[in-house]
């Protein structure tokens, strides 16, 4: 059954995601994501950052992907996921990433602070998850590859874009479907990574 209205999809992909055995609801966002932008193809390799409890990381398999994930908080195993518990704004998490894996296609990050209701908090707050998610990606992400990356909308949304536009051949801001109507998230699609250090010309100079 598809959902009637808007205030339905909460409990529709609830109840989906029982249904379909994912661990989140959240696993929708990321397969209409891939539906859409085509992120993670078979044999590629997934760095899934916020990873916790494992509905991207669960989706991500499933498309036949090798995934490394990580969080703050534990996550029960998964077949073809390596869990490293760890902190993204922490250098030695990247340490941990790069101990498993050096490189990866795709880099996909769902990391969000525990929502405190202040909107410009938890707008600050994601922003500073999503630096820290695009500092590993830009370590470890192969030319070429792909970034996903939540936010909450705000102020400093503008600002962050620019940060992040000219490394990406294809970029884009996204809310799939499966995020709630009133929810502040949003996600950056960047396909096409330029390398660490920005090409001094890419395509992206005269967008
Ligand atoms: C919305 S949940 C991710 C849901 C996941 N994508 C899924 O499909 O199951 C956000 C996650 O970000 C994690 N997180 C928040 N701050 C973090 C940090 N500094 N380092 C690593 N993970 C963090 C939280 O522990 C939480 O598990």
């Amino acid at each position: 059954m598809k959902p009637r209205r808007v205030d339905d999809r909460q409990d529709y992909y609830y109840w989906e995601a029982k249904k379909k055995g994912y661990r989140s609801r959240a696993a929708f966002k990321l397969l209409q994501i891939n539906g859409k932008f085509g992120i993670i193809k078979k044999g590629y390799s997934v760095l899934d950052l916020g990873a916790s409890p494992g509905g991207w990381s669960q989706v991500a398999v499933k498309l036949g992907a090798e995934v490394v994930a990580v969080d703050i908080n534990p996550m029960p195993p998964i077949e073809g996921v390596t869990f490293i518990r760890g902190d993204i704004t922490k250098k030695e998490t990247l340490e941990k990433i790069k101990e498993v894996r050096s490189e990866f296609d795709v880099v996909i990050s769902d990391a969000a602070p525990k929502i405190t209701g202040k909107w410009s908090m938890d707008h600050f707050i994601s922003i500073e998850l999503a630096r820290a998610a695009f500092n590993i990606a830009k370590e470890v992400l192969k030319p070429g590859g792909n970034f996903v990356v939540k936010i909450f909308q705000g102020e400093e949304t503008g600002k962050f874009q620019r940060e992040l536009k000219p490394y990406f051949r294809f970029k884009k801001f996204h809310s799939p479907q499966a995020s709630r109507k009133r929810s502040a998230e949003t996600y950056f699609i960047g396909k096409g990574f330029g390398g660490r250090w920005r090409p001094k010309r890419m395509k992206s100079d005269q967008d």
